[in-house]
This record gives C-alpha cells, structure tokens and sequence, in this order.
C-alpha cells in the first residue's frame, strides 16, 4: 500500500472552457478521492512560491501572469499512487503531443498563446506534493 496525495490545479484555462467538471469526473472515474476543493483567483506571491523551481526560466512570467488570469481549481487528490496516476490522466505538458485519452490529448490543443495553456497541474513527486499542498491548503 502506498497511499498518497497530490495536488490538482485545474487552471484558469479549463475554468473558463467549462471543463472542471470533466477533470474531476475522470479524477474520481479512475477511483481516486478528493479531499479537498477550492475555486479560487491565486496570488502572484502564492504562485511565485507554487513555480519556484521555474524561476529564471523564459516561461516563468508568462506562466504566472496565466495562472493569475481568472480562477482556478485547487484540489487534493488522494488514492494509491495518485502522484504517478494523475500525471498519466493528465498527459504530457504540449497538449498537441498529448495522448489521446488524457486530459491535455482530449482537450487541450494550441491556441496560438505565448503561454501553453494545458489545462491542469499535478504535483510531480512526493516532495513536490507535500510543499503544494502545504502551500494550497495549510494545515491539511
Ligand atoms: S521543464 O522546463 O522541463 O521544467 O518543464 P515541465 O516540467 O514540462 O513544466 C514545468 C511547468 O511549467 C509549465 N510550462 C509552461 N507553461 C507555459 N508556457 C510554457 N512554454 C511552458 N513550459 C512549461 C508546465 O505546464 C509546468 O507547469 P504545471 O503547472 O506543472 O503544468
């Protein structure tokens, strides 16, 4: 048994399309659980934190100006594996190479944006989960 959790962000993107309700229906489909839930517009402070690996890196910004654009979805996702299993649902970051099957394959596509707008986030290991999570949802 490897219970674990992870954080989901269904961004401003998917909100916008309506599609919230699809990326939560394939979460739970697939049997996982939600145990925490939120809409709402995120900070530039919160999301400097959120993407601080990414600091320095061209799409930095962009990313954070985009993240900031309308509201999102934050959720903690529960289940075995969940870290790896999300990641799989949610499909590779380009939603034009994406498989189809995943979120980012069925539904994402190139818009002709600066920003890759592809969807969702999923945290991308366990380390990553905890401070997510911790930053999302303190004292979860
Ligand atoms: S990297 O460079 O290998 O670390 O990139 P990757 O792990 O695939 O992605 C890290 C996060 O940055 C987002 N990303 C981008 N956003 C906008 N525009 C561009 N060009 C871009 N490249 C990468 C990517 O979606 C990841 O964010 P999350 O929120 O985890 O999806």
């Amino acid at each position: 048994m490897s219970t674990e959790r992870t954080l989901v962000l269904v961004k401003p993107d998917a909100v916008e399309r309506r599609l919230t309700g699809e990326v939560l229906r394939r979460v739970e489909a697939k049997g996982y659980r939600l145990v925490a839930l939120e809409l709402r517009t995120a900070t530039a402070d919160l999301l400097d934190e959120h993407y601080a690996e990414h600091r320095g890196k061209p799409f930095f910004s962009p990313l954070v100006e985009f993240m900031m654009s309308g509201p999102l979805v934050a959720a903690v996702v529960e289940g075995e594996r969940v870290i790896e299993g999300f990641r799989s649902l949610a499909g590779a970051t380009d939603p034009t190479v994406a498989a189809p099957g995943t979120v980012r394959g069925d539904l994402g596509r190139d818009w002709g944006t600066t920003v890759v707008q592809n969807l969702v986030h999923g945290s991308d290991s366990a380390e990553s989960a905890a401070r997510e999570i911790g930053l999302w949802f303190p004292g979860l």
